[in-house]
């Protein structure tokens, strides 16, 4: 594992690896014990949208593991006045250890990749977030014991996030149910990926798809760099909300996550939010999967 571009990159078993550092991670962290993997090393952090968990989590992340990070904004950069991606990529590549970048396009974060010569960590596209599924997978495991058998549900829009999820879910041995309106489905290239497993359904239909769920999942109806559409979506999405009528179809036990952050009243209640406390253990994750991911990527020797 060279890279973190996307879930489909992954192999069950480098998923596995990733969430059993994660936990040893966390333990360490939560009991005082030092773990200065990447001492002396440093992180660029390159943002061309906004970001309050990824940009905390992997700051605080590189402190804990003994080294540092920077806070690029693009509208800072000389990308972000048409420099090319691949003069770029060669540049930060002979002054930092590793670069994270949260942007729009999959297309750059692959280019990153491809001409620089550091590990490059996904910190959101609109294709997907793999450091969020990463941790939500986390976060199911901790709470559930297990994710083999399990059963995942997202409710809302084909984004980044449906994306993640349904490939993380499957590699990690869940069975995946996605409810989104007809016009607004997962990625082409991820239903092609799912539809060789069993365990995957979609459907217009949010009720069927909570049906005896493990953990209900939903994601903002209007990601970033969708403002513009954000009042039609409202129309579009007013069945796609998880509020306590719908958690009725789930299993009684079951977690509710939200990658964050929420519109509340809109793809999950206040009510909901207030009474699932494990969404906030999820972005607590965020921390202690991506302390696993950089490990993974630059520990040296
Ligand atoms: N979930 C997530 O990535 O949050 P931020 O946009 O705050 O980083
Ligand atoms: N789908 C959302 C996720 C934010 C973490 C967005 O892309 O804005």
């Amino acid at each position: 594992m060279n890279h973190l571009l996307k879930m489909l990159d992954l192999s069950p078993e480098e998923i596995t690896e990733i969430l059993n550092l994660a936990d040893q991670l966390k333990y360490e962290q939560k009991h005082g014990i030092p773990h200065p993997h990447l001492a002396g090393q440093t992180l660029g952090m390159i943002f061309q949208k906004a970001s309050t968990r990824t940009r905390v989590s992997f700051e605080v992340g590189m402190y804990q593991l003994g080294g540092s990070a920077l806070f690029l904004s693009a509208n800072d950069l000389q990308i972000g006045r048409g420099e090319p991606v691949q003069d770029t990529a060669r540049v930060l590549s002979r002054f930092l250890d590793g670069i994270m970048i949260r942007t729009f396009a999959q297309s750059e974060v692959e280019a990153l990749a491809q001409y620089g010569s550091i590990p490059i960590i996904n910190g959101l596209t609109d294709f997907c977030h793999p450091c969020q599924v990463l941790a939500d997978l986390m976060t199911i495991r901790e709470h559930k014991g297990s994710l083999e058998g399990r059963k995942l549900c997202y409710i809302g829009d084909g984004n980044n996030m449906a994306n993640s999820l349904i490939v993380g879910g499957l590699k990690a041995g869940m069975s995946v149910s996605v409810a989104t309106p007809a016009g607004y489905k997962p990625d082409p290239q991820v239903l092609a990926f799912a539809a060789a497993y069993p365990g995957f359904t979609w459907t217009e239909s949010p009720a069927e798809a909570a049906k005896d769920a493990d953990a209900l999942y939903t994601d903002v109806w209007a990601s970033m760099g969708q403002e513009g559409e954000a009042e039609a979506r409202k129309k579009v999405f007013a069945g796609y909300q998880i509020n306590s009528e719908l958690l009725q179809a789930a299993k009684p036990d079951a977690l509710v996550l939200h990658c964050l952050p929420a519109h509340r009243g809109e793809e999950i209640t206040d009510q909901v939010m207030e009474s699932h406390p494990e969404i906030f253990d999820e972005a607590e994750n965020r921390l202690h999967a991506q302390k696993a991911v950089l490990v993974k990527l630059m520990k040296r020797g």
